[in-house]
């Protein structure tokens, strides 16, 4: 394995919570469908596409459309979540995320963005955040969604540095899964319970430093 040269990130529950106002553009529209969607519900669209999210939302229902109906839907869906992300403010950068990003800067570790949303540039250029990334894959760029290693690979090959140099800060199983067929290291947020496989488990950001990153090296 090389030795770490760059650090690769998921955006929603790695440095912002993005999910939440996903959740709510989904159940409005789910209420004027008629049927409830709840949060646990939601839990089920993390990292998952804007279609596949409507088609989860539909096969809930029991609502069968056409197409070009769930393309109305979805653009719907996307305009009323943005009327929340334009509304985003620094201060919901998640706790130490701001500051990692910062120490990684100073130690000339090279920063890219791995998520698929096609609402990324918005949201960091919200958060203020835009200027910490060298590279931004995001929805734009991809077709595989995580796990397939896409998302990152094009990261590396951006930053242009080789895939086992990278470190990935992910959420998600899937992300996990996906750093790991990128022959990637991989640092989990969230719980040892679902991502066990990853190199290292913290609760978020704010528990990662520098030295952690290099103890990774070994
Ligand atoms: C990421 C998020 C998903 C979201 C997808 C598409 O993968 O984790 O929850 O559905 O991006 O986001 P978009 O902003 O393009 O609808
Ligand atoms: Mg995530």
């Amino acid at each position: 394995m090389g030795q770490i040269k760059a650090c690769l990130f998921d955006l929603d529950g790695v440095i912002v919570d993005t999910a939440k106002y996903h959740y709510i553009a989904w159940r409005e529209l789910a209420n004027e469908l008629g049927f409830e969607f709840t949060e646990e519900d939601n839990e089920r669209l993390k990292g998952v596409s804007r279609m596949t999210s409507l088609n989860i939302l539909l096969e809930i229902g029991g609502v069968t459309l056409s197409d070009e109906e769930k393309n109305r839907l979805a653009e719907k869906k996307n305009e009323n979540y943005r009327t929340f992300i334009l509304k985003m403010q620094p201060d919901e950068i998640l706790d130490g995320a701001k500051e990692f990003l910062l120490e990684l800067q100073q130690k000339n570790i090279r920063i890219a963005l791995g998520w698929a949303s096609k609402n990324a540039m918005t949201i960091l250029d919200r958060l203020e955040l835009t200027e910490c990334f060298e590279a931004i894959i995001d929805g734009t760029k991809v077709t595989e969604a995580k796990p397939d290693p896409e998302v990152f690979l094009k990261g590396a090959e951006a930053l242009g540095v080789r895939p086992e140099e990278c470190l990935v800060f992910e959420d998600a199983e899937a992300g996990v899964e996906a750093a790991l067929a990128g022959n990637m290291k991989c640092v989990g947020i969230g719980s040892p319970n679902n991502l066990g496989k990853a190199h290292l488990v913290i609760d978020g950001l704010h528990q990662m430093t520098y030295e952690k990153l290099i103890e990774l090296n070994n």
